[in-house]
């Protein structure tokens, strides 16, 4: 077992739009130590890492996030004292780590399918940070559980869906092509937050869209996330394509929520379309 049993029942009662907290026993495994890593980023497409200098504000602009000066194996060899921050993407490209994590997506899969479908295009992303790197304010298109391996971090989490935190246009930008992770962060946001503190053996479900920033302890973190698609995550991503498209029109579309049955009509009409689409490309 990779996951403690008892509060995979508080996750699976909240997914997919609560957070939980989660115990893990992936701690010491050797595909996560430092020296595994270090071949990891090696093996890896020179497109699978990403990776600048730690010390970031919160509200970054993405586009002028500055580098490190240093090459990717270098960082993570210097981690402890090169300042930085670096992401592995699509970790499941490696053999060994595709295994890892099917075998910890394996323990959730039944419990997430139940109510929203079937998990699929299941992706990994390992973080590796050095001592105080802080990663800015932002939002992932995945459903996702990370893990905490070495090291300390605060999770600083938002509630998804809040449009005083993230106005229908920033949602409609992020589903479209080329819209950057990253959110304007301001203070008045942290009437909402909640900040959670993960140590090695913790874990934490992300729920989908929620807003976050995240700040690395005086320690170098390690941290795998596990994350995946579902028919949820697909319908969150049409109905903001969707209504980006009818906000070009000149229409002015609800949110989630205020109108949850035209949301699904939405989604269903642009499924629908999809097909259609492709039948006639095809
Ligand atoms: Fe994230």
């Amino acid at each position: 077992m990779i996951f403690d049993e008892q509060p995979l029942g508080v996750f699976a009662a909240g997914y997919p739009v609560a957070p939980a907290a989660l115990r893990h026993h992936l701690t010491g495994n050797p595909l996560l130590d430092m020296a595994a890593l270090v071949e990891l980023t090696k093996a890896l497409p020179a497109k699978s890492v990403e990776y600048n200098v730690g010390d970031l504000p919160v509200e970054q602009d993405p586009d002028k996030t500055p580098m490190n000066g240093l090459s990717a194996e270098e960082t993570v060899r210097r981690i402890q004292d090169c300042d930085s921050w670096l992401v592995l993407k699509n970790i499941e490209d490696h053999p060994s780590y595709n295994a890892l994590l099917d075998n910890v997506l394996d323990e959730v899969s039944a419990l997430v399918a139940a109510d929203h479908g079937p998990m699929y295009k299941r992706e990994g992303f390992i973080f590796i940070s050095s001592p105080g790197a802080v990663t800015p304010f932002h939002m992932d298109p995945e459903h996702n559980i990370l893990l905490q391996i070495a090291g300390h971090k605060t999770f600083h989490l938002y509630p998804a869906n809040e449009p005083s935190l993230v106005s229908p246009e920033q949602h409609e930008s992020f589903h479209s092509e080329g819209g950057h992770r990253n959110l304007v962060h301001d203070k008045a946001y942290d009437a909402f937050r909640q900040s959670i503190s993960l140590h090695p053996g913790d874990a934490l479900h992300v729920p989908l869209k929620s807003p976050h920033w995240v700040q690395v302890g005086d320690e170098v973190s390690v941290s795998l996330s596990v994350t995946w698609r579902s028919r949820f995550s697909d319908a969150e991503a049409r109905l903001h394509q969707v209504n980006g498209w009818l906000r070009q029109k000149g229409f002015n579309p609800p949110m989630r929520g205020e109108a949850l049955i035209r949301d699904s009509a939405k989604s269903l009409a642009h499924r629908l379309l999809s097909g259609v689409t492709r039948r006639l490309l095809g």
